[in-house]
């Protein structure tokens, strides 16, 4: 039979167990192939460390949030000095590892630097298929990744929930969630939870072009404000996003101000079932495309369809939000702001 390894990279997300799952059962009970889960992402790959996975292991693991394999941000192709000499020693294990148990194909579950760490293991005659996952939903090549969908959920409750607090004490709330390159966590969950200002990286802000939209919502007898921001919008070091515009606004309009930083709460707990199913259908697919043979590829869903796009398209490139994006421009012609309308 073909043996397969199946790992998870980069920051987890929810759903992650979900697309274990998915290549893992398809490819015992379609194809009949033997299935080992290497731990703590490639770092299982490069110390030779890993499971076998049976059916029966992998049962119940569906609603699961985290990933039963573990994860690691360990990135085998780093520089050793910045910018100068690679490390061979690292690829040269994991080359040992496949080798000697005799893998057809690792599947690798992650972030675009999963995929670029992926495409190098292709370019060295390694067999990988990659799965899309992150709450930043920015993998370049596909429409939308696993885990995205649970996170504005997460987001979008703390933001409702912003609302009436807001209201009572009329005040400007400011709630930070994750990105730290791309808008959508920020765009879905503040347009979802009815924020009246987004601030995502992709489009620069004027300060004072938030403070403007927060006193004409006062003009107009809206005595409050609810501020999404994404964490990589332009701010200082050493401070939250949201601190620095809590204290902008404050600074300026001399409105109160309070912060709330969202954090890891966003990447824990079971996925939701929109998550569920796309984290299944990866997987499943996936093993699909190593019975066709269809290695060096991630697999992606594009204009709802499952696909496939060569990895070397894909590493290290970004996903982000174009300032033209549709429901930005919808959000604009509501009156929500993005910081940019009164300069
Ligand atoms: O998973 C992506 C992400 O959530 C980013 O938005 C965030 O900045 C980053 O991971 C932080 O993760 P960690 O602290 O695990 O490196």
């Amino acid at each position: 039979p073909k043996k397969i390894g199946i790992l998870t990279a980069g920051g987890d997300c929810p759903g992650l167990n979900a697309a274990i799952r998915g290549v893992g059962k398809t490819a015992i009970v379609e194809y009949g192939m033997e299935v080992y889960g290497f731990n703590a992402g490639y770092l299982g790959l490069i110390e030779n460390d890993y499971i076998k996975l049976s059916e029966s292991q992998l049962s119940g693991i569906l609603t699961e949030g985290g990933t039963i394999l573990g994860t690691s941000r360990e990135k085998p192709y780093k520089m050793v000095k910045k910018g100068k000499t690679k490390n061979p020693e690292k690829p040269k294990k994991i080359k040992k590892t496949y080798e000697k148990l005799g893998l057809d194909c690792v599947v690798c579950i992650g972030g675009n630097g999963t995929m670029k760490t992926a495409n190098m293991l292709a370019q060295e005659g390694i067999n990988v298929i990659g799965i899309p996952k992150t709450i930043d939903n920015d993998v370049w090549g596909t429409d939308v990744t696993f885990g995205f969908d649970s996170a504005v959920q997460v987001a979008t409750e703390a933001v409702d929930r912003l609302h009436t607090t807001a209201n009572s004490h009329q005040r400007v709330m400011i709630i930070e969630v994750m990105g730290h390159h791309a808008g959508w966590l920020a765009l879905y969950s503040g347009l979802a939870g009815g924020g009246d200002i987004i601030l995502i990286p992709e489009v620069p802000y004027n300060i004072r072009s938030v403070c403007k939209k927060i006193e004409k919502r006062y003009e107009n007898k809206k005595p409050y404000s609810i501020v999404v921001v994404a964490e990589g919008i332009d701010h200082p070091k050493g401070k939250s996003a949201a601190a620095h515009i809590g204290e902008a606004i404050h600074t300026y309009t001399e409105i109160e101000t309070r912060e709330t930083v969202l954090g890891y709460v966003q990447r824990g707990g079971s996925p939701t079932p929109m998550d569920r199913i796309l984290a299944t259908q990866y997987g499943s697919y996936a093993a699909q495309c190593i019975a066709d043979g269809c290695f060096g590829t991630m697999v992606a869903m594009n204009k709802n369809e499952l696909t496939t796009i060569p990895l070397s398209e894909v590493g290290g490139n970004l996903r982000l939000v174009d300032e033209e994006h549709p429901l930005i421009v919808k959000a604009r012609r509501m009156g929500v702001s993005f910081g940019d309308e009164y300069l």
